[in-house]
């Protein structure tokens, strides 16, 4: 295995999306979006909808979301009502939106108080389906009870808390502490509320985590017996995210010590009853995204993995993707820009964006069935111009013990799982010579 991992740890997308984001072609105008959307709602009747918060109250230093330290809530106050132009202006141009689920992410969405969060919730309510899915991504240092409420009154029962290490000396070495009575006490608040679903983030490869850190970190974990788990690795891009150049680098577990962290957790989490569903996530065995995995119906957007398909997804908010199956869009993502933008209650043109070519559809769908379900129908592959590069990138993977072929079905092996991103970034044309440099290491 460490052979392996020298071979292959190397920089590469985590395929949210294919293409990977910078390969987009920027080619889609505001009406053909439009349309795209028209059209897949006529095929499958409802949309997904995505809410981004991006506002936090402290800089965690390893952080590389989108979002802006503050901890004035005049400024959410202002830029929900970016958020409720932007809503009407999808409302006003395409008839009856049924949404299906909504997910709010950030950011801290929880950085809302309760009062700005019942004024966002109510304009959606007239478009929810009956059996509709509400999710937050929920800080637990920021969060009470009547924000709680707010969410239940509307619906929701799905919450993913951002935990990431109860060690203290790493969360010193983050800037993020937070102890384990604090989340115990919000697990509490949420499950008598009604929540019946509860994710905890985790990462590792942050500074200081040993594999006894981990094993321990794990153990508080299991007792709080959240429903799933998000295991990540740790994105280090200093050049590219400025505030991790705050982190100490010397104490950065790297190369093979990292992939034992992560070895440890994995382990750890089994013996708790916690099972691997596609990428760094995992379950328990009751939980509706095992239960999919296990019938090879997981589904992957940008909001991470699900049990249903997302044909349509609408991201309203700075930085917000959306996608259809034929295209994908980005939102600004500087909040001045998308403020100013939205005050016109019109989507602007020249967004980030790309439409997506037969060529991309094919290799989407390969890509996306690898990454949840670890096996795909490659066949369509053959007819592409890069058919004979794959096919010599398959034979050293086979040869590796990474992949099968069976019957034009490519299936990732146990300890092909460690290698998915490396396994995917073959069937990807867009990654010439030095395509891939911009993204973070593989393994
Ligand atoms: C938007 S935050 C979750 C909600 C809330 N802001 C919080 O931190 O509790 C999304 C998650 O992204 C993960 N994350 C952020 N920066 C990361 C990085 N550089 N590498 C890996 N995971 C990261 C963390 O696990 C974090 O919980
Ligand atoms: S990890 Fe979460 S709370 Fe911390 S800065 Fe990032 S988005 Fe904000």
């Amino acid at each position: 295995m460490k052979n392996l991992i020298e071979k292959y740890d190397r920089p590469g997308p985590r395929y949210t999306s294919f293409p990977a984001l910078p390969f987009w072609k920027n080619d889609l105008s505001t009406e053909k979006w439009l349309e795209h959307i028209e059209l897949s709602l006529e095929q499958q009747g409802h949309a997904d909808l995505y809410i981004h918060i991006p506002f936090c109250q402290k800089l965690c230093w390893y952080c590389g979301c989108n979002r802006i330290i503050t901890k004035n809530t005049e400024r959410s106050q202002e830029y929900i009502q970016s958020l409720i132009n932007e809503w009407k202006f999808y409302t006003q141009n395409i008839d009856n939106i049924k949404l299906k689920s909504i997910h709010f992410g950030g950011g801290t969405p929880t950085f809302l108080p309760a009062e700005q969060l019942r004024e966002l919730l109510s304009i959606f309510k007239p478009h929810l389906h009956d059996d509709f899915i509400g999710s937050i991504e929920i800080d637990p240092r920021t969060v009470n009870k009547e924000q709680i409420e707010v969410l239940r009154e509307f619906g929701f029962h799905r919450a993913s808390l951002g935990i990431q290490d109860f060690d203290s000396d790493v969360q010193t070495s983050i800037n993020r502490i937070q102890s384990y009575e604090l989340v115990e006490g919000v697990v509490k608040m949420l499950r008598e509320s009604g929540f019946d679903s509860i994710n905890f983030d985790l990462i590792y490869g942050l500074p200081k985590q040993s594999l006894q850190s981990v094993q321990r970190t794990i153990e508080l974990v299991s007792r709080l017996s959240p429903d799933l788990l998000a295991f990540y690795s740790y994105a280090h891009l200093p050049d590219r995210i400025p505030n991790q150049k705050l982190i100490d680098e010397s104490f950065l577990p790297t190369g093979n010590l990292k992939r034992e962290l992560y070895e440890t957790g994995k382990k750890t989490l089994f013996e708790c009853g916690y099972y691997e569903v596609g990428m760094d996530h995992f379950a328990k065995k009751t939980n509706y995204l095992y239960q999919a995995f296990d019938k090879k119906k997981l589904h992957r957007s940008f909001m991470g993995y699900t049990d249903a398909k997302s044909s349509t997804l609408i991201g309203l908010g700075a930085t917000s993707i959306s996608n259809t199956d034929y295209s994908f869009r980005q939102n600004s993502k500087d909040v001045k820009d998308y403020t100013e933008q939205m005050s016109k209650v019109r989507l602007p043109e020249n967004q980030t964006s790309h439409e997506l070519n037969p060529a991309d559809q094919i290799i989407n769908e390969v890509i996306q069935n690898l990454m949840c379900n670890l096996q795909a129908d490659i066949s369509k592959v053959e007819s592409l111009e890069i058919w004979k590069d794959i096919q010599l990138g398959l034979d050293e993977f086979s040869k590796d013990g990474l992949t099968n072929l069976e019957n034009n079905v490519l299936h990732i092996t146990e300890m092909g799982r460690v290698f998915l991103r490396n396994i995917c970034m073959i069937f990807d044309p867009y990654l010439g010579a030095k395509g891939a440099m911009r993204f973070s290491q593989t393994v």
